[in-house]
């Protein structure tokens, strides 16, 4: 799984501003004084999103407009995800599609990055299969994309980039950001894993744990807050380990501190919490603070010990629980949601119904649940699986039911409550405008455009499977 170094291209020679300049000029002869257009197309978690979102600001900055429309795209851009099988596939069907595409636009650039760009079969299977596929590189080097894109616009080869040991616990800073939305906005605070759950292919593919310094968070957080947004996530695979490997150490709590201090009308959350890390000290500080949204992202991926024990995720069931029962303590209003894997090797059905039993033990908001899907390279990827993939499927199904139960009775108890909602838009099909509680939950609800980006009172009327339908408090 480790990188191939062979294709490696030398080290830059020149500034990014030096390749940003160049690869604006040579776009500009080619269209011929006309906006060059590229299509991104990110699959995967919020990091890729915050990543997407950094290549984007590159792509501004060298001229580029952006586009959905494939026919009038110069530069196709996928952002891949390497967590599950099914993901990937989808990559390379979408990838094949552009076939045709490209025959009849010989000059479009098409390119994939991400973390499936880390994983040599991956690219290996890019290379051999998709010879009209331009620029492939990784996580790793996506600070060099400006050198990299010139360098594809000016050899007469193929690009294939990923990063060797030093980039992979490198943190570059300064990166541009053209960012998506205008009231929701990401913010990278660490990178990497070191947790290695035994089924998880992201240490491998994302590289070693590596926290951003705190200064450059609260410059970011203080210009975001500044240009308004309003609803600002922290990202990190496990941001409740923060901190523990800079030179001044700072704990996650400590960070959230620093910027809840920060004046302005936001909201603050943060995903993802690692059960085994997060701490009452965390638990605290999201009581205590001003601007800290009320929920928490906190995987618990299975109820059984066995399973735990063997996906190496260093909890058990009891201590999940404990740390739930503390949570709601605290915070009695507090909105949980969780990830879960179903039909890890070797799952029982009698394990698989402990995971159903501590879904409704502690009656989560949301689940995001997932089957199994073996990674080639992980130590779950050599375990005996014995339970057909149609079996698992039907556990799914299960626990999905029981969620839906779950969340009708809790939802029940939303109707004739007021929410604080922050509006982001307003629905297309029937002119609703659609906005999200501090807890992560949808609202709708009549209102004017004028509202958009902006904090509503509403009160719930109706609730069903967490979309609650409201009216506006005037
Ligand atoms: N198979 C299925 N789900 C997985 N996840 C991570 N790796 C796998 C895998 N191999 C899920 C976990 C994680 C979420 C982001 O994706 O639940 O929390
Ligand atoms: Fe994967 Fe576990 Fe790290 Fe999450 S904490 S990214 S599941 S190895």
């Amino acid at each position: 799984m480790k990188n191939d170094l062979s294709e490696r291209l030398p080290e830059p020679q020149h500034p990014k501003e030096f390749y940003i300049s160049e690869v604006r000029k040579i776009m500009q002869v080619r269209k011929r004084g006309k906006v060059p257009m590229a299509l991104v197309h990110t699959y995967g978690c919020q990091q890729n999103v915050a990543d997407s979102e950094k290549i984007k600001g590159f792509l501004a900055q060298m001229g580029f407009s952006f586009t959905e429309d494939e026919e009038e795209a110069d530069f196709i851009l996928f952002n891949t995800c390497a967590v599950r099988g099914h993901a990937e596939n989808r990559v390379f069907g979408n990838v094949g599609a552009l076939k045709d595409l490209k025959r009849r636009h010989p000059s479009l650039i098409i390119s994939l990055c991400g973390c499936m760009m880390e994983e040599k079969q991956a690219s290996e299977h890019i290379k051999q299969k998709f010879p009209f596929v331009n620029l492939v590189f990784g996580t790793h080097v996506l600070h060099r994309f400006p050198e990299l894109l010139w360098t594809a616009l000016t050899a007469s080869r193929r690009v294939f980039e990923r990063g060797d040991e030093q980039e992979d616990a490198r943190i570059v800073e300064g990166l541009p950001i053209h960012r998506d939305g205008t009231t929701r906005a990401w913010l990278t605070v660490m990178y990497g894993c070191d947790n290695f759950c035994s089924y998880c292919i992201v240490p491998y593919v994302r590289g070693r744990e590596r926290s951003r310094e705190p200064e450059a968070i609260l410059d970011e957080f203080r210009s975001i807050v500044a240009d308004g947004y309003k609803d600002i996530t922290l990202l990190g695979q496990n941001v409740n380990s923060y901190g523990k490997k800079l030179e001044r150490p700072i704990n996650f709590s400590q960070l959230l501190r620093m910027l809840d201090a920060v004046d302005g009308d936001y909201r603050l959350r943060f995903m993802t919490s690692h059960p085994k890390d997060a701490t009452h000290e965390l638990i605290d500080t999201m009581a205590e603070g001003r601007h800290i949204c009320h929920h928490l992202h906190l995987p618990v991926q299975a109820g059984s010990n066995r399973i735990l024990k063997e996906m190496n995720r260093g909890y058990t069931r009891e201590k999940y629980l404990a740390l739930v029962e503390y949570a709601r303590k605290k915070i009695p209003d507090l909105s949980l949601t969780t990830d879960i894997i179903v039909g890890f090797p070797g799952e029982t059905y009698e394990e698989f119904r402990e995971t159903v039993s501590l879904v409704r033990e502690v009656g989560f908001t949301s689940l995001f649940t997932f089957i199994y899907s073996p990674r080639e390279g992980t130590r779950a990827a050599r375990l005996p699986d014995p339970v057909p993939y149609e079996e698992k499927a039907r556990w799914l199904q299960e626990l999905c039911a029981e969620q839906e139960k779950i969340s009708a009775e809790r939802c029940a108890k939303e109707v004739g409550k007021t929410y604080r909602v922050l509006v982001e838009k307003q629905n297309e099909k029937d002119g609703l405008l659609c906005g999200r509680t501090d807890g992560n939950v949808i609202v709708l609800f009549e209102g004017s455009k004028e509202l958009i980006g902006n904090f509503a009172e509403v009160k719930i009327t109706a609730a069903r499977n967490w979309i609650l339908r409201g009216e506006l408090i005037q």
